[in-house]
């Protein structure tokens, strides 16, 4: 946790506990949060493209989520394979559970693995078999990541690629800022749920005190950056007491980051795709052009 600085923030994976991933799953639902929709109907489009262009065996996801919309991709292999295996790699075990509960009894062929564990750190251990696999990144979550980590986390991906693996990265667009705005403010103030959750996630994991009345939720868009910044702003000077005795002091108006997700243009994307010794093969998106999906090959084989 970083809450001792004056640049204050708390990891985002800690946005993502039992109530956090349910939560995210509303979000998903609302409105005004078109990016879910969007690389839904994308995949609805292209996911017999993508399944004869990679002619995947396996499907291997990095914070799946529920996999509803993996489901798509798993159908449309289903038709031509006899074995399956769909591996998700997950912090979060309600989203494992989730995922589990997609997935039951839709096929025979298919077999799914599941596993506990960060997608940052616990990528470059994999020992991937030989059969042609598709790796997937969905829902714009490597907007969550800065530039460093996605660089880093990019070419760990496409360093556990061998030959014949393909890897489908979806990532949200730079469009008009007030409709990525409401996306990060929802009416029915879902993200806003989203966001102090964060607090119950530290309170219970390192014994805090947070109050939730506490602070606000503060969702921009920095246009410099590219980038939705969500805050929690505190709107009363408290106390944070630590179990060590330790106490921070936050003041009324201190504001803490949660969590980036940037939008990426397209040429963002291809000087990011070339620092990972990523190729793209194919760009996948909606008519706004919302929402991309990018089909990529490591360039060791190309
Ligand atoms: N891909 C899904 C879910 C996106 S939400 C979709 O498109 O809807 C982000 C997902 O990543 C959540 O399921 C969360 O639990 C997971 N996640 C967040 N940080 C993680 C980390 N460090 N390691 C592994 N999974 C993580
Ligand atoms: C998972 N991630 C890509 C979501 C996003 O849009 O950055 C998380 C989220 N935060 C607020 N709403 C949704």
């Amino acid at each position: 946790l970083y809450l001792k600085n004056s640049n204050k923030s708390i990891p985002t994976k800690y946005l993502y506990d039992d109530t956090g991933s349910k939560l995210f799953e509303q979000i998903c639902n609302t409105e005004e949060y078109y990016l879910t929709r969007t690389e839904k109907q994308i995949l609805n489009k292209y996911s017999s493209e993508i399944s004869k262009i990679s002619n995947f065996e396996e499907v291997f996801e990095l914070g799946s989520g529920s996999s509803k919309k993996t489901k798509i991709l798993i159908l449309e292999g289903l038709k031509k394979l006899t074995k399956l295996t769909y591996s998700s790699l997950d912090i979060s075990e309600k989203a494992l559970e989730m995922s589990s509960r997609q997935l039951k009894n839709i096929s025979p062929f298919l077999r799914v693995k599941l596993f506990k564990g960060d997608f940052i750190n616990d990528i470059i251990k994999l020992k991937p078999n030989q059969k042609p696999k598709l790796y997937l990144f969905l829902g714009s979550t490597l907007g969550n990541f800065n530039n460093q980590l996605a660089v880093k986390f990019l070419n760990n991906v496409s360093n556990i690629m061998q030959k014949n693996d393909y890897f489908l990265l979806g990532v949200d667009k730079i469009k008009n800022h007030k409709i990525i705005t409401s996306a990060y403010n929802d009416k029915k103030g879902i993200t806003k749920k989203f966001n102090k959750n964060i607090l119950s996630f530290l309170n219970k994991k390192f014994k805090l005190n947070f109050d939730k009345n506490n602070f606000d939720h503060f969702a921009e868009f920095n246009k410099k950056k590219s980038q939705i910044e969500m805050y929690l702003e505190a709107v009363t000077d408290h106390k944070i007491n630590f179990p060590n005795q330790e106490t921070i002091k936050i003041n009324n108006g201190d504001k803490i980051l949660t969590e980036i997700s940037r939008k990426f243009s397209d040429n963002t994307l291809e000087v990011l795709f070339k620092k990972s010794e990523l190729k793209v093969i194919r760009n996948f998106s909606d008519n706004k052009k919302y929402f991309s999906l990018y089909l990529l090959k490591s360039m060791k084989y190309s």
